[in-house]
């Protein structure tokens, strides 16, 4: 998505090799009219699709999914939480998701009233690097027996294996911007 690019290659901050600041208008401060743009493209891309509940993961993916569902029918957004130690009990659905830019291994949860078979979710995230905390979404939603009718991500690092291993499950994974290399030197970023 052209709007996205552009706006990456003006705002976004390259630090190194493998990370991309996007905080002054993806999630620390919000260009809300930006996200929106980004909301009615997925509605494009996911045109046909009988989605009626969005979910994402707290705390950066909240804005984006919160503003797309405007452009999905004011569906609910469900927020999985993430936890450390935490009393499991049987109201939740729980997955465990490894952290490589923090490290260690943390829990996400879900109240399982909140997501029920028959429910045909589109799940959404500003980032997608490893993809693991996307792989713990698709383990709560095969739990609740959902259907997952699609994942939409913002910015896409296409040099690491979270959207390869997404799409050769065959899920459609529409991310706006694939990031495919940067150059901390420079700023020079490249895209798919
Ligand atoms: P994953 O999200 O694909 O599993 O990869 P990873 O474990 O590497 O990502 C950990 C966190 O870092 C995620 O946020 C993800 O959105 C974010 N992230 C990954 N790559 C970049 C990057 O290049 N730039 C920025 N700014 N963030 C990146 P999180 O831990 O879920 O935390 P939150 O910020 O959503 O609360
Ligand atoms: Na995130
Ligand atoms: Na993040």
């Amino acid at each position: 998505m052209k709007l996205l690019e552009d706006r990456i290659v003006r705002d976004g901050v390259v630090k190194t090799e493998y990370v991309i600041k996007v905080g002054s208008f993806l999630n620390h401060q919000i260009d809300t009219a930006l996200v929106d743009e980004l909301g009615a493209e997925w509605a494009r891309r996911f045109a046909g699709k009988p989605v009626d509940k969005i979910v994402t993961i707290e705390s950066s993916g909240i804005a984006l999914a919160a503003i797309a569902a405007r452009h999905f029918g004011n569906c609910p957004v469900i927020v999985a939480k993430k936890s450390r130690s935490m009393n499991l009990d049987g109201d939740l659905y729980a997955t465990q998701v490894e952290s490589f830019t923090r490290g260690g291994v943390f829990d996400i949860v879900m109240e399982r009233r909140l997501l029920k078979p028959g429910d045909h979710i589109l799940i959404i995230d500003d980032f997608l690097a490893t993809g693991s905390a996307l792989t713990g979404l698709l383990d709560i939603a095969e739990q609740a027996g959902a259907t997952v009718e699609g994942i939409g991500i913002a910015v896409e690092k296409g040099f690491q294996p979270g959207g390869e291993s997404i799409r050769a499950h065959g899920y459609q994974l529409e991310s706006l911007a694939i990031i495919e290399k940067m150059d901390p030197d420079t700023g020079a970023i490249e895209f798919r």
